[in-house]
């Protein structure tokens, strides 16, 4: 791995690189990572497609039946590199109490000197790409620039999908521009002559952060938010920590428009977990019963919201693309999913038919014969004995927000969307209704901040298990958490000391099951029912009911019409259980002695009152 550096190897930097900053950076990265060349990317068409080309014939793509899917790739990666690492993932502030007890902290100098072996010749015998790219709309004063070094030219393209890459972001930058300095490698370094695998990577992995200096260092994973660096790493954990100093809010949420029939239109922004419905929501199709109604979708996973002159919240998608779920997909659940999915497309982990195309369970119509994600036969009969799954449970399709037939006119506007309510939801079983408004912004942040949900395949490690989830924000927080409660709390109060009508607060739950295991509520586009029912909370022309955690709709409250969903079923999904709340509480009480080290007074006294108004029923 130490390998001699390659002397002699330039960076050669394109004439319209200007920043010396930027220059003197990647010549430092040569000189520790040793690649073997290094490419400026300039973002362009013709470079997407070599890139492509490239990967089809390293044997990392292939390329999909361009009449059935035009312009598409399918990866499939190593089977130990197949989500994100939460565990291995770092956030190494100065003082262990400023990353809090919710992130794995490492002291910055010891992190480095960890790292520094491990990236010493860790692009030997590959190219290095520098990928300049702008989170949020180029030269909007709300967008910030990232520069990734990358060895992976699969995160190379996925880059070119997911963030505004290119050559004109080194405009942007100029000679004296700051950037958030992104190093990825593979951690796979080959030896001359030496065969490189379709899917290199390294058991040994690091997601790290240093939140001051504000730089990111990633190796041994090529996926997802392992490996993307702008999204998870820049566009939450480091972005949080820019948000908390300068005043403004990086969140892990959804982004949507829905304009009833008399034309007034909202914004919602809503904050489900990972793999807990955001992309779904985010593309809604109102059902029978909402002729009039539309549902545009602005943003599907990240959302940084500013508070603006007039004092109200305005949210921006700093992304360009999605790195959606996709298995459970299908024309049924997600058609403006499905539909932008029809070219253009890099599906990662998702079975190949036999006619070139792509199959993931829930998609539709089981084949009698498939490739699965790791390149053996599947057939219906396979899965049966031995519950082989074709496609991988967090199988990811690559698309560019542009294919979405439901994107919002103002999806990219630098200003942003003025926010309307924020939404909670958590993926429970049981014990949390389907929805909950907040009688105020701290009893919000209260339901936010204690928020459960079930692990999903989204992250390595146990799957299914209850665990709290604040804000679902858990994995993506980059500072300590009690301080983040605290931001949202400070925020809230400085805009209502302007006058301002906040947000209303919801909390939602679309997966409670019945006794035979099955989910309650029908969910999807099915959700709209409940976003109106919060519509109408935000006009004023429905009351709710109160209950200790907060106000829930009455049945008649809700429009019913083309779906068949009983007082009985609905009285089912809204109940409030006494003794799951008291466990439930004890739950929320484990968190907040976690979070003790500067826990917001507001939320001790929140959670005094949920309990006492629990021993009152
Ligand atoms: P990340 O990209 O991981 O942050 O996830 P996401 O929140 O965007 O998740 P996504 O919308 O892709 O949903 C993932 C899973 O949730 C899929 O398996 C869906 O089928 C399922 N899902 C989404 N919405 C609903 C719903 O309303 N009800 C039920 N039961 N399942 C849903
Ligand atoms: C998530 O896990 O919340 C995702 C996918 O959106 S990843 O980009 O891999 O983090
Ligand atoms: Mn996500």
């Amino acid at each position: 791995m130490n390998a001699p550096a390659q002397k002699g190897l330039g960076v050669n930097p394109p004439s319209h690189v200007k920043n010396t900053q930027l220059i003197a950076w990647v010549s430092e990265m040569v000189a520790l990572c040793k690649p073997k060349d290094v490419v400026w990317c300039n973002g362009s068409d013709e470079e997407y497609k070599n890139l492509c080309e490239l990967l089809v014939q390293a044997g990392t793509f292939k390329k999909l039946n361009p009449i059935k899917r035009p312009n598409s790739y399918l990866a499939c990666s190593d089977p130990n590199d197949v989500a994100r690492v939460e565990d291995r993932t770092f956030i190494c502030s100065q003082k262990q109490e400023d990353a809090g007890p919710t992130n794995n902290w490492c002291d910055p100098s010891e992190m480095r000197n960890t790292l520094k072996p491990l990236f010493d010749g860790c692009m030997q015998g590959r190219t290095m790409y520098v990928v300049p790219f702008s989170m949020g709309p180029l030269g909007s004063p709300i967008a910030h620039i990232g520069v990734e070094l990358s060895d992976s030219a699969y995160v190379a393209v996925n880059m070119k999908i997911m963030t505004r890459m290119g050559k004109e972001v080194y405009d942007v930058l100029g000679t004296e521009g700051a950037f958030v300095p992104c190093v990825h490698t593979v951690g796979a370094p080959l030896s001359s002559g030496q065969k490189d695998s379709t899917w290199p990577c390294n058991a040994t992995k690091y997601i790290v952060h240093y939140p001051e200096t504000r730089e990111i260092w990633s190796y041994g994973s090529g996926y997802g938010g392992n490996a993307l660096l702008g999204k998870k790493c820049f566009a939450l954990r480091i972005a949080s920590n820019m948000g908390r100093d300068e005043g403004w809010l990086a969140e892990h949420m959804l982004i949507l428009g829905v304009t009833p029939p008399n034309g007034k239109k909202y914004h919602v922004a809503a904050a489900f977990p990972s793999a807990c419905g955001k992309t779904n929501f985010a593309m809604l199709i109102p059902p029978t019963g909402f002729d009039g109604w539309s549902v545009t979708t602005i943003g599907d996973d990240i959302a940084w919201i500013k508070p603006g002159t007039d004092g109200r919240l305005y949210a921006i998608n700093p992304e360009a693309g999605y790195f959606g779920v996709a298995p459970g997909t299908n024309t049924l659940t997600n058609p403006n999913c499905m539909a932008s999915l029809n070219n253009d497309v890099i599906f990662t982990n998702v079975a190949l038919t036999d006619d070139g195309d792509v199959w993931w369970e829930g998609m539709g119509e089981t084949p009698a014969h498939c490739i699965d994600w790791q390149g053996k036969d599947w057939t219906p009969a396979i899965a049966k004995e031995t519950g082989a799954k074709a496609a991988h449970p967090n199988a990811r399709f690559t698309v560019a927000a542009t294919n979405n037939p439901a994107i919002d006119a103002a999806w990219d506007d630098p200003k942003g969307v003025a926010i309307d309510a924020f939404i909670f939801g958590g993926r429970r079983s049981t014990t949390v209704p389907l929805v909950t408004e907040a009688r105020s912004w701290v009893e919000g942040v209260y339901m936010a901040s204690t928020m459960g949900s079930e692990t999903t395949a989204a992250a390595t490690g146990a799957q299914g298990v209850v665990r709290r989830d604040p804000f679902a924000m858990l994995p993506f927080t980059g500072y300590n958490m009690s301080d983040y409660f605290q931001h949202w709390l400070d925020l809230g109060a400085k805009l209502s000391k302007q006058g301002a009508t906040l947000p209303k607060i919801f909390t939602t739950n679309w997966f409670q099951k019945g006794a035979d295991g099955k989910f309650i509520w029908p969910g999807y586009g099915e959700n709209m029912r409940v976003l109106k029912w919060m519509i109408d909370r935000i006009e004023n022309t429905v009351t709710g009911h109160d209950h200790i955690f907060g106000v829930s709709p009455n049945y008649p409250e809700i429009n019913w019409k083309g779906l068949d969903f009983t007082a009985d079923q609905f009285a089912q999904v809204t109940k409030i259980d006494k003794s799951a709340w008291q466990a439930e509480l004890v739950l929320h009480k484990e968190l907040f002695e976690q979070l003790s080290y500067h826990l917001p007074k507001a939320l001790k006294e929140a959670q005094e009152g949920l309990e006492k108004r629990l021993a009152g029923i």
